[in-house]
């Protein structure tokens, strides 16, 4: 029946149904995998979620679910009001570091890279919470000059990244008023000018840092004089992850034994970053550790 019906349909007509079938069967498979990546999505965001609000996390600071539902209507509401380069669960995942670190650890947060300061704002409430300092390092006035003029390699996402000498800029008084409308400015301390000169005579105890300088030079500039502040077993975490050429920094021997006379400490998340969405994020991490009998668990792998 369907073909002898077939049959009287006019050529151009035949090919035009064709095309649409086609296109509707190229549209039900991509609706298909985008439904599968926003499930995805939903379940790692509810597995950070659910890290974030187990009762140990923050007890020893006697942070509450309620002040926990509270700063995530926050992180979640912030990126909506202020310019920020990122995902509001990376804020869920560093807050549940930070509240872990024992009250005994005495030290303050460090951040390097504001932009706009609605990072530094959502930083600044997960401090308050753990009656820590938060110290907001950064030029003012946007990146400096790229030394890496051949481009950056995303290798992940098939992406060459260039970056211009002023971009993310945001005046202090900017900053200022975003954290002071969004965060708590009271617990922030502002360093000002180029990590070079900034960093140079730096010091004061850390127990975090996030770094989101964008440049391998000023990732460079900011390690090498925040490094000897920061306490055994300390995290930095960089929201850089993807960028190949950055991210080689971390693993360079030759520049950790010329300047901070230790081994490359690597870095978690190198090329794709953590599992924060299902493709990849710019979040990755590494630790200063010295002692790491101190730190990590033991484990003999099999041996045959
Ligand atoms: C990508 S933005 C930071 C974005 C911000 N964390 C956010 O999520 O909104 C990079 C920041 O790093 C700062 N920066 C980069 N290199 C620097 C350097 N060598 N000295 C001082 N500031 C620097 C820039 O001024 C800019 O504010």
């Amino acid at each position: 029946m369907a073909n002898s019906i077939r049959k009287f349909i006019p050529k151009p007509v035949k090919k035009s149904l064709l095309t649409m079938t086609k296109v509707l069967n190229i549209a039900k498979v991509t609706l298909k995998s985008w439904r599968r990546r926003k499930v995805l999505g939903k379940h790692i965001q509810n597995y950070i979620l659910e890290k974030f609000f187990d009762p140990n996390i923050g007890k020893e600071y006697g942070i509450s679910k309620q002040t926990k539902t509270d700063l995530v209507k926050m992180f979640r509401l912030i990126p909506t009001k202020v310019q920020t380069a990122t995902n509001w669960l990376y804020y869920v995942h560093m807050a549940t570091v930070i509240f872990n670190i024992s009250k005994k650890q005495k030290g303050d947060v460090i951040e390097c890279g504001c932009w706009k300061g609605g990072s530094s704002a959502i930083l600044s409430l997960i401090c308050k919470e753990v009656g820590r300092k938060l110290i907001i390092a950064d030029s003012f006035e946007g990146i400096p000059e790229d030394d890496d003029k051949h481009g950056h390699f995303y290798t992940h996402l098939s992406v060459l990244g260039y970056y211009e000498k002023g971009m993310y800029g945001g005046s202090m008084e900017e900053v200022k008023n975003n954290i002071g409308q969004y965060g708590k400015i009271k617990v922030c301390q502002f360093v000002k000018g180029f990590y070079k000169d900034s960093l140079k005579k730096f010091k004061k105890p850390l127990v975090f840092a996030f770094l989101d300088v964008d440049l391998r030079s000023s990732l460079e500039d900011s390690v090498k004089y925040i490094w000897s502040n920061l306490s055994d077993g300390s995290f930095i975490y960089t929201d850089d992850s993807c960028d190949m050429d950055v991210v080689k920094f971390w693993f360079d021997e030759n520049w950790w034994k010329k300047n901070l006379k230790q081994k490359a400490p690597g870095y978690v998340g190198s090329g794709c970053g953590l599992p924060i969405t299902p493709e990849y994020s710019s979040l990755g991490y590494t630790r200063k550790i010295k002692n790491a009998e101190k730190i990590f668990k033991r484990k003999n792998w099999f041996n045959g």
